[in-house]
């Protein structure tokens, strides 16, 4: 088979990469997709089993702070574009081990773009198409979105990570002319999210019983996006989008971190069909995260004037197939918490009180 496209999807056994290949695979049967991973804490492959036996789709374990091992990539599967989304994630860890976030998030971004430099021959043939987060702008005050033209203001050691990440990108772009595009999406939930994330979490959380822990005073803001509506706009991006240019992608969907989890937990009661109210009484008000942005939201109407894409789908209706889909896959949530993960948990538990 000659492919018209073999693209290197890095972090493609993580949450919203199993999502974009998903999409590329099944829409795109001549290009081949290289899940290029290293199956981190984060990563599992259990997330693309439904995908795994295409023709079209190879998994390549590998590490981003290794240079042999991409440009191993590169040479066998004869990378023609890269969209990439490996990395470190999670806030609370970027607080508790910032370094690993520096290596994973910057140096490893770095090594991509060294190897795709050197690998490519005319640049206008290739994309390299980074995937990152709207936290790089900072905190908002109650008014206001993210516009494109925000000026960087990262406040955590995660956020920070991604929007060095995102200036070597564009100085690649700019000092040696690699044909880049990037995109800035807001908090995703979704099928597969790893359950230290909001939403996942509280979900476990109600399944089992446990406290759900609300950071501060809960009314933090998050505009959050359906994850297969992420995965839309990155297709949309990769194909139509601008060289050298970034997108906002968001849900216009604010929720305050309360708010959110009281809707959690009285959509668990219906579904668990228990007596209304038996969730919310698991709601610990806990202490506040180090440096806690208050509030994040999106204005995407860029890649809706020049792109079509909107979200699909209202918040309603994600959440409610989110929580279907935890509740159906109880298994996957036991086997992707077992080990490392529960001691982590354990030790942030004990430390918030
Ligand atoms: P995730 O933590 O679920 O998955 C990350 C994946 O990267 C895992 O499969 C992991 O094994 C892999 N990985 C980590 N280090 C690696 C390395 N050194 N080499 C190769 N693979 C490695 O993350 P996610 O939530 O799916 O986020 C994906 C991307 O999207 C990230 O770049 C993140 O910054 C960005 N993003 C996430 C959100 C969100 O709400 N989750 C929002 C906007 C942007
Ligand atoms: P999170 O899912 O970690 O995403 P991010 O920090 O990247 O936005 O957290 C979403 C919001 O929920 C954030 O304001 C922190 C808050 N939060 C809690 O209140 N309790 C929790 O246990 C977690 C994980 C997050």
């Amino acid at each position: 088979m000659s492919w018209t496209k073999s693209i290197l999807v890095t972090g493609g056994a993580g949450f919203i990469g199993s999502h974009v290949i998903r999409r590329l695979i099944s829409k795109y049967p001549n290009y081949r997709i290289v899940n290029f991973d290293k199956l981190t804490y984060a990563g599992n492959l259990e997330n693309l089993k439904d995908i795994d036996h295409m023709d079209n789709y190879v998994f390549c374990k590998g590490d981003i702070c290794d240079p042999t091992s991409i440009q191993d990539a590169f040479n066998k599967y004869e990378i023609t574009d890269v969209i990439h989304l490996a990395a470190e994630s999670h806030v609370d860890r970027s607080i508790s081990g910032p370094m690993e976030f520096v290596i994973t998030n910057v140096v490893g971004t770095v090594n991509l773009l060294n190897v795709a430099k050197s690998s490519w021959k005319v640049y206008s043939n290739h994309i390299f198409y980074h995937i990152s987060t709207d936290e790089v702008y900072g905190s908002l005050g109650e008014e206001g979105l993210f516009e494109e033209t925000t000026p960087y203001d990262p406040r955590s050691p995660y956020s920070a990570s991604k929007a060095s990440s995102d200036h070597f990108v564009r100085a690649y772009h700019h000092t040696y002319g690699l044909q880049v595009k990037l995109s800035n999406c807001s908090n995703n939930y979704g099928s597969h999210q790893f359950p230290e994330k909001l939403i996942p979490l509280m979900i476990h959380n109600v399944l089992n019983n446990k406290e759900l822990p609300v950071y501060g005073d809960g009314k933090n803001i998050r505009d959050w996006l359906w994850v297969v509506d992420h995965a839309i706009a990155i297709d949309e991006i990769f194909h139509n989008g601008k060289n050298g240019e970034t997108y906002n992608i968001g849900g216009l969907n604010e929720w305050t971190n309360i708010e959110l989890v009281k809707t959690i937990c009285s959509l668990l009661d219906k579904k668990l069909d228990r007596p209304a109210d038996s969730s919310e009484k698991l709601i610990t008000y806990v202490k506040d995260r180090a440096g806690h942005d208050r509030r994040y939201a999106i204005d995407a109407s860029k890649i809706e004037n020049d792109l079509g894409w909107k979200p699909s789908i209202t918040f309603e209706e994600g959440l409610s197939k989110t929580i279907d889909w935890y509740l159906a896959n109880s298994a996957w949530i036991e086997n992707v918490t077992s080990g490392e993960y529960r001691n982590y948990y354990q030790q942030q538990y004990e430390e918030r009180g």
